[in-house]
């Protein structure tokens, strides 16, 4: 009987990305769109897309910056791409996005799976400052085993050292984690390492990485237990 449609039997741990996947990077700039203008969903895809692309081209580079300091260098790109939105609502939006929304589902999910037995925890390119502020802000610190936070390497994901962080805080083995992420580039790399991978396809995008597969797709967080 496996714990639930898509979490096997030999699972022992739920290990989730943070950023898109429990905290609604969105929401930021969602939180001051008035102020924004009708641009504001592409700068919201500009200033993640750079976020993220900072973090791959350092790490292949050999090198690391914190996850907060690439937000903030990423948000002066976005600004710069959308010279005609005021800069000054850019302090606003750095506080916003250390108080990021969890996404409705987030807290019951994870009870219910501490509920069946299964240990919880994060695993995020978030450096330990901002993911303790989003954590503490959405209320789900009694709720998680574990969190951790790639700054520990000092490399992002898709390293598989970073993935490797999950082994060494918890007592279990690769293949008994499952690695729940929106991120369907995190999802591959997490089938890369081992991980019994569960891609969060809320947008119902299509599918990428045909080789490195997630085990199952969900639409929605509640949809894991
Ligand atoms: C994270 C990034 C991928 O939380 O959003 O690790």
């Amino acid at each position: 009987m496996p714990a639930s449609a898509v979490i096997p039997v030999s699972a022992k741990a739920v290990v989730f990305d943070a950023y898109g996947t429990l905290f609604d990077v969105h929401a930021a700039v969602a939180r001051h769109m008035t102020d924004i203008g009708p641009d504001a969903a592409r700068f919201s895809e500009v200033w993640r897309a750079k976020q993220l692309e900072y973090s791959w081209v350092l790490s292949l580079a050999g090198r690391y910056e914190p996850f907060w300091t690439l937000t903030e260098k990423a948000l002066d790109h976005a600004f710069a791409r959308f010279p005609q939105i005021d800069r000054s609502v850019g302090p606003r939006l750095l506080e916003a996005y250390r108080t990021l929304d969890a996404y409705p589902d987030v807290r019951e999910t994870l009870r219910a799976l501490r509920a069946l037995g299964l240990m919880t925890g994060i695993l995020s390119n978030g450096d330990p400052g901002m993911l303790n502020a989003a954590v503490s802000s959405a209320g789900l610190a009694d709720d998680l085993d574990t969190i951790l936070s790639v700054d520990a390497v000092r490399v992002f994901k898709t390293s598989p050292r970073t993935y490797e962080l999950v082994l060494q805080a918890l007592p279990v083995a690769a293949s008994e984690v499952v690695f729940v992420s929106s991120n369907r580039w995190d999802i591959a790399g997490a089938a890369a390492f081992g991980f019994h991978p569960v891609w969060v396809n809320r947008a119902g995008l299509p599918d990428e990485y045909a080789e490195l597969a997630p085990s199952a797709v969900v639409r929605s967080l509640g949809e894991l237990v």
